[in-house]
């Protein structure tokens, strides 16, 4: 299978940077996994899919090195390296420039989906050291909205926003990205591994972030290829119904976005 090229374009690297969610949370998850939480206790992890390295540098405190690697220098240009340990590569999921037995932990956040993935598992495979761990996360579209009151009617236009994006959806995602994810961790045969098919992860944020977060979703980002006009109509006519269900007028009112994460863990052996 040929990579993907996606998450090239600018305005959609930009968007990207301004309204993605980083799961800090999930790191405790991995790193407890991984048996140590503390600082600089390993020697390698490798963020593979990094985008711009919001994720990756969340590792920098315990390992001590961490090398995001993408293959689009568009979302690697907007990685800043504000960590000393932190660095980044242009390169393809699927052939990872590390030698064999290096590396402590890959990891893929809402990533792997767009791999070759029979091909980077085994690259993972190849670049583990034995004990190293391989952690693969990534979160539903649908993601859901809190605001006292308003909540179930901002879950029904939340509903009908996905519903108009779903013929937009790249079809070798199929009906569920979880799915690809299950797919994933029941084909890995290493016996000490964990699945997660929800974990929620909250966040304040205001209207306009929502939909702007939505807006990066590729599945809009193909809409607003196809048509810009309606693309624009169609997040100007959820904001006005987010706002008049939350009776409030401004777009950068706050509300609780829950992001619904799954994940695989596996240790090699
Ligand atoms: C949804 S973004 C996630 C970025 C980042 N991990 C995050 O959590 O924000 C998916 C990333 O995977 C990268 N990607 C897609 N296919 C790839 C491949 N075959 N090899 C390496 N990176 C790839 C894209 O360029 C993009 O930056």
């Amino acid at each position: 299978m040929m990579a993907l090229r996606l998450y090239e374009e600018d305005e959609h690297v930009a968007a990207y940077l301004q309204h993605r969610v980083t799961p800090r949370e999930l790191i405790d998850t991995i790193m407890d996994f991984m048996g140590s939480k503390t600082p600089n206790k390993f020697d390698l992890a490798v963020d593979v899919g990094c985008g711009n390295g919001k994720g990756t540098e969340l590792l920098a405190p315990f390992f001590k090195q961490v090398v995001g690697t993408d293959i689009s220098a568009g979302q690697l240009e907007m990685a800043n390296n504000k960590c000393q340990n932190v660095s980044y590569r242009q390169s393809p999921a699927e052939e990872l420039a590390f030698e064999s037995g290096q590396v402590d932990l890959v990891t893929a956040m809402t990533a792997a989906h767009w791999f070759d993935r029979p091909r980077f598992l085994k690259e993972a495979e190849r670049v583990l050291k034995p004990n190293g761990c391989l952690a693969l996360l990534s979160y539903t579209m649908d993601m859901e909205l809190e605001y006292g009151h308003a909540t179930s009617a901002l879950n029904s236009i939340c509903k009908e926003f996905y519903a108009a994006l779903l013929p937009f959806r790249n079809p070798c995602l199929g009906s569920s990205s979880s799915q690809i994810y299950l797919d994933m961790f029941d084909s890995c045969t290493y016996p000490d591994k964990e699945w997660n098919g929800c974990h929620k992860i909250y966040r304040t944020v205001p209207i306009n972030s929502y939909i702007g977060m939505v807006e990066t979703f590729t599945s809009y980002q193909k809409l607003k290829r196809q048509n810009a006009a309606e693309a624009k109509r169609l997040s100007e006519d959820i904001r006005n119904k987010l706002l008049a269900a939350m009776q409030v007028s401004s777009p950068e009112t706050e509300l609780t976005m829950v992001v619904k994460y799954f994940y695989m863990l596996a240790r090699k052996p």
